[in-house]
């Protein structure tokens, strides 16, 4: 699996920690598109440069991070074809791949501590999409971007 990852200033820790868990499986191939710093940068910015990777195919997947997770999961949503979801439980994170398919996974640096928040990207990385009755459900989400 492909996941490209970035946060803004308010989550550049937690950015650290998530690429940590990720190589625990050996077979997801990450790319980080930063911030690489605690100088201040804009979560939008970080939001276009995630769901780029996600919507051409580049990666199967994205990681979006900043202070509480709010602004760059808004972002992303935004964007055509991003399903992101703003996660701060292992359920959620669960259930946003099982019913939601969402592509993106959110979450907030300043919120979710390192031992929940991986919790939560492996239970997200591990999930598949049920498909059935969701996809419908999921079709009609991406059928509203034409609105
Ligand atoms: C940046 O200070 C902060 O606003 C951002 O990381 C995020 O929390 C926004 O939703």
């Amino acid at each position: 699996m492909k996941i490209t990852i970035g946060s803004d200033h308010g989550a550049v820790q937690l950015k650290e920690e998530v690429k940590m868990v990720l190589k625990e499986y050996g077979d997801i191939e990450v790319t980080d598109v930063g911030t690489f710093g605690t100088e201040s940068v804009d979560y939008p910015d970080v939001a276009e440069k995630i769901c780029a990777d996600v919507v051409s195919g580049k990666s199967d997947r994205g990681i979006a991070l900043c202070g509480t997770g709010i602004g760059i999961s808004i972002a992303c949503n935004k964007i055509k074809g991003i399903r992101c979801a703003l996660c701060g439980d292992v359920y959620s994170a669960k259930m946003s791949r099982q019913h939601n398919n969402a592509n993106v996974l959110a979450m907030g640096g300043r919120v979710t501590g390192f031992g929940p928040a991986g919790e939560i990207v492996r239970a997200w990385v591990e999930t598949e999409f049920e498909g059935g009755r969701h996809e419908r459900r999921v079709n009609k989400i991406m059928a509203l971007e034409q609105n």
